[in-house]
């Protein structure tokens, strides 16, 4: 098969295109015959060798999560998925070698949920890493209510623009944050009030919060406990020493909540990547998809990412 494997951590010149050898399920996996993938900043925080400490040293890997495809071949324990079903979700670093970069990529079969046919590919593949993130800081983590206030943080990227327009659906008042080329995109998205955070220090601002998603991971805990209500939720996307501590702090005497969110965690992936999918369908939220790329254009998309000012999603069409 056609993929784009690295055989080193480095910049983004360790990218090869090259065939390589199709692989084959395991018990619980499925290979998917891709139709896209899209960009993360976690595929380049992998090349780049940042979380070497955590995903096994396989080589030739093949980067990218997101992907929405074709199921091809199904492993001896898969009953819930067949060949020909159209699917999206997520590839597991952890588990397999064989992400979305590629023709084909290997899946475990809880991590992927059928496409609906009013989805396109494209937009299937933009939802997973992003979508499900926004999702549960706000439905799950925050549980975020109608007539509720909350600070998004870092508003106009992957994550960010996800999570405006879920809040929205949720029902909630809107505070948002960007760069100042990115004030009126976020607007549109459905925030209330957009605050540009090259202008005033987000913590300046008086206004009391029930939920911050931290999508950018900016803030902290200790930085943003100040700014939350008296049960208020803060989320953030990056571990980091002062959250981790107030999740600690806050489990053994209560009151102001932390939490980190992890896109792949928990036992339902697959419903929440459908009620997403739900969500696009009947028209509630639209996919941001900025840029539609090649393989070959992918290594150009990592530098681009690594900017940290991506506005919605870039997805590969393979
Ligand atoms: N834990 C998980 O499961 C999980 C899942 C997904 C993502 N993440 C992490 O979450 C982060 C965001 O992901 P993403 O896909 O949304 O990235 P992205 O698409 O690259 O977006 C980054 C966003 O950060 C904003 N930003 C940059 N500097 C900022 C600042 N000083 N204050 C506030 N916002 C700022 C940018 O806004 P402007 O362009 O307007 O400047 C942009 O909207 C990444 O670190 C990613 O690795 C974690």
């Amino acid at each position: 098969m056609r993929a784009l494997i690295i055989s080193e951590y480095g910049r983004s010149d360790v990218f090869k295109l090259q065939d390589i050898d199709q692989p084959k399920p395991g018990s619980h996996q499925v290979l998917i015959e891709l139709k896209c993938a899209s960009i993360n900043p976690v595929d380049w925080k992998i090349r780049a060798g940042h979380l070497s400490l955590i995903i096994p040293k396989h080589w030739p890997r093949v980067l990218g999560v997101d992907c929405s495809g074709i199921v091809s071949e199904v492993g001896s324990a898969v009953k819930t998925f067949q060949p020909g079903d159209t699917v999206f979700g997520m590839s597991n670093p952890l588990r397999s070698q064989y992400g979305s970069y590629a023709q084909f990529s290997l899946v475990e079969k809880d991590s992927i949920a059928r496409k609906p046919d009013g989805l396109s590919f494209s937009d299937a593949a933009s939802i997973p890493v992003a979508g499900l993130t926004a999702y549960k800081a706000l439905k799950l983590q925050i549980k975020l209510k109608p007539g509720q206030s909350v600070l998004i943080n870092g508003a106009s990227g992957g994550v960010g623009s996800f999570a405006v327009q879920i809040a929205k659906v949720l029902g909630a008042k809107i505070t948002a944050t960007c760069g100042a080329d990115n004030i009126e995109f976020v607007k549109s998205l459905g925030a209330d009030q957009v605050i540009d955070y090259q202008v005033q220090d987000v913590r300046s601002i008086k206004e009391r919060f029930d939920g911050i998603f931290d999508a950018s991971a900016k803030l902290n805990f200790s930085l943003a406990k100040p700014m939350l209500n008296r049960n208020g939720v803060y989320v953030t996307t990056v571990p980091d020493p002062q959250t981790i501590l107030g999740m600690a702090t806050c489990a053994l005497f209560g009151g102001k909540k932390a939490y980190i969110v992890s896109a792949g965690s928990g036992a339902h992936v697959p419903e929440e990547l459908s009620a997403i999918a739900d969500m696009i369908v009947s028209g509630q939220i639209h996919p941001i998809i900025a840029k539609t790329i090649k393989l070959e254009d992918v290594a150009k998309a990592h530098e681009d990412s690594e900017q940290g000012h991506a506005r919605g999603k870039t997805v590969v069409e393979i």
